[in-house]
């Protein structure tokens, strides 16, 4: 395949003036990566989600600076075209600005990501700006945000009352007006996500909020079939890899002790 060139922010822009729609997967070490962007995708996202689907923690909220990066500079050795997004974690960037400029950059300069993404509305505008700023691009996150699923009252649908809709366009218009590139809808009414993607002038990618973003988002794991701790109504699997691992791991564990592998052809003489 011919080697793709890197995906900027100038195309992805272009790419919602001109109704294209963008992809973007996550994911979060060297192999998903390189299949992540073999398969073309315009965006990668190094989630937060990996402290559940690759650390095992039971939320996002224990997941700090140094396993991001970790996993960051894991995710940039595969060397993708792909725009590679790296998330802030919980208390890297709410307590203060400096703190959110401080982390931000040591995901780009240490872990060589293209871009952050951080999550919450209008109180996060002042981390946005600076961040912006100190030249980094910022991608928001609205709707259903992780980090303070407690607060919102679990993994729900966000934006279905009249003020929690108003509040969420209200943060969308914002975090723009402070210089996020992109904005993450997640879990949100599809009519809601509709409106607000015509309203911004920056691409809305959506994930559980309906067919009308500029762009969509899912979990490696979830969409490949790799976690079934549990599955969202808006996860579309695309595969059931666990189940072929599974099965090529119990083939192997038989064989071994059959005495069938190894065999000649995976011997030496
Ligand atoms: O961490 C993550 O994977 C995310 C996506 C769900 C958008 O933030």
């Amino acid at each position: 395949m011919a080697q793709r060139s890197k995906v900027t922010l100038p195309q992805l822009q272009a790419m919602k003036e001109r109704g294209e729609r963008i992809t973007m997967v996550t994911a979060y070490d060297y192999p998903s990566s390189l299949l992540a962007d073999r398969a073309g995708m315009d965006m990668i996202l190094v989630g937060d989600s990996l402290g559940m689907v690759v650390l095992g923690y039971s939320s996002t909220v224990p997941v700090t600076m140094d396993e991001m990066i970790h996993h960051t500079k894991a995710v940039m050795r595969a060397n993708p075209a792909a725009l590679v997004v790296a998330d802030l974690p919980f208390l890297s960037y709410q307590a203060s600005v400096p703190d959110a400029v401080y982390n931000a950059g040591r995901l780009i300069k240490e872990g060589g990501a293209d871009a952050v993404k951080l999550e919450g509305g209008q109180a996060m505008v002042p981390m946005v700006r600076a961040i912006v700023n100190a030249g980094i691009p910022v991608m928001g996150h609205l709707g259903l945000t992780p980090q303070s699923a407690v607060q919102l009252g679990g993994f729900r649908v966000q934006g279905r009352s009249e003020a929690e809709e108003e509040k969420i366009a209200a943060d969308a218009a914002a975090l723009v007006e402070a210089g996020v590139f992109a904005l993450v809808l997640e879990c949100i009414p599809a009519d809601l996500a509709r409106r607000i993607t015509a309203a911004l002038p920056v691409p809305t990618i959506g994930i559980g909020a309906g067919p009308d973003c500029d762009g969509q988002v899912l979990v490696y794991h979830d969409l490949l079939g790799l976690f079934d701790r549990f599955r969202p109504k808006f996860v579309k699997q695309y595969a059931n890899l666990a189940e072929a691992a599974v099965a090529a791991l119990e083939k192997y564990r038989d064989e071994v002790r059959q005495g069938k592998f190894p065999d000649q052809e995976h011997s030496f003489k």
